[in-house]
């Protein structure tokens, strides 16, 4: 144990933590799940795993994204961009959901599978029945050689490195950029099989993931920022952080991390449904986070702000929390705003996902406990 214990210690290097080394490594595992894929004369992304079956690929009309948990949000964070990129129409799924609801899938249909460990029960049963189905199957994987690696038709390595926390991080970060880069992969062939150039939304997503890793860097710039926002709302028992349109899936991702290290109640909520249930919530106890860069959903996300700092009395003191790209905020009087480096609107939930691990982390900290190890949860979930 001696020996065990030293050596974690040796493999944190300077960091706390593992959770705290892995999200301060995303800019350079970003950098590994690009590295010898972009063709920047070119300007196209080559991934071998795929390269083979990209007949099959190009002839799908509906795509599902399937995982559990943090790898079930990577897909949610990519579905809109494939969508748009590719045509095809997407769907992420929960791999639990998946198998208790048994989608009609089969040729013509490509199933994704995003599994950091890839050796999830949930996953891998999934995988299984697309199998079945002779849907394609493709897998997004950080484990060489693990189970959903050998079982799907092809796939994509996302070259995290290893990761320790059991609260995922890093892979999430390669995760999705994994999917983005298949689907720049799929939308080039897809141009050059018609003869016709990219589209604008192509240079633009290029442009935005080539550009990523400065982009976390300078998003991990906040930390000491985000360690004091932490400690203003540490004492909660219940937060909810809300986002819209491309931000949704990283609102459901920051609640999944504040709850799994800090045990506060917390949960992701699309901002556009607040009337629908979640204002009654809404008070002075609960702190809100907003994830609310400067994209085509800023007036709404405005709107959604005011809707819930005119149901508190601190206004917009510290228990309002504004993740955002866009200063404005904080002429409007807002105390806790985090910045964000501003890139593309549909590469953002990527860079604004950066605070969130961090005020997980530091939220944790604040209330004593180890993050390492939250309890009741595994970082490999092998049974169903
Ligand atoms: C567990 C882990 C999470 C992970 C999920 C899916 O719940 O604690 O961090 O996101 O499993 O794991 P996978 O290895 O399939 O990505």
């Amino acid at each position: 144990t001696q020996l065990a214990l030293s050596v974690d210690e040796i493999k944190k290097g300077s960091h706390r933590t593992f959770m705290e080394k892995e999200i301060f490594e995303q800019p350079g595992a970003a950098q590994s799940a690009l590295f010898s894929r972009v063709d920047s004369n070119q300007r196209r992304i080559r991934l071998g795993g795929i390269a083979e079956h990209m007949d099959e690929l190009l002839q799908c009309r509906r795509v599902f994204l399937v995982g559990c948990g943090t790898s079930y949000h990577a897909g949610m964070m990519a579905e809109t961009v494939i969508e748009r990129l590719c045509g095809y129409s997407v769907t992420s799924v929960l791999a639990s959901h998946f198998i208790d609801c048994l989608p009609h899938v089969g040729p013509g249909d490509m199933c994704v599978f995003i599994s950091q460990s890839g050796s999830t029960a949930d996953t891998i049963a999934a995988l299984e029945y697309a199998n079945k189905c002779d849907a394609l199957t493709v897998g997004i994987v950080n484990t060489v050689g693990s189970s959903i690696y050998r079982q799907t038709d092809c796939g994509v390595h996302i070259n995290a490195g290893y990761e320790a926390s059991v609260c995922s991080t890093k892979a999430y970060t390669c995760q999705c950029v994994s999917l983005l880069m298949i689907a720049l992969c799929i939308h080039f062939e897809q141009r050059l099989r018609q003869n016709q150039p990219v589209s604008d939304l192509y240079d633009e997503i290029f442009d935005g993931i080539i550009t990523l890793p400065d982009a976390l860097s300078e998003a991990l710039d906040e930390s000491k920022h985000i360690h004091e926002i932490a400690k203003k709302i540490s004492a909660a028992s219940s937060c909810l952080v809300l986002g819209r349109g491309f931000s949704y899936s990283v609102a459901r991702e920051g609640a999944l991390k504040i709850k799994e290290v800090s045990y506060i109640h917390a949960e992701g909520i699309a901002a556009g449904e607040l009337k629908h249930g979640t204002l009654a919530l809404v008070c002075d106890d609960i702190p809100l986070v907003f994830v609310a860069p400067c994209d085509r959903y800023m007036p709404k996300m405005q709107n959604a702000v005011a809707q819930c700092t005119a149901r508190r009395t601190d206004k917009a003191k510290d228990g309002v929390v504004i993740i955002t790209d866009d200063t404005a905020w904080v002429s409007a009087g807002f105390k806790s705003v985090i910045k964000t480096p501003r890139v593309h609107e549909m590469v953002q939930p990527l860079v604004s996902c950066v605070p969130l691990q961090l005020l997980a982390l530091y939220l944790c900290e604040e209330r004593g406990f180890d993050v390492d190890k939250p309890r009741n949860l595994a970082k490999s979930v092998t049974v169903e």
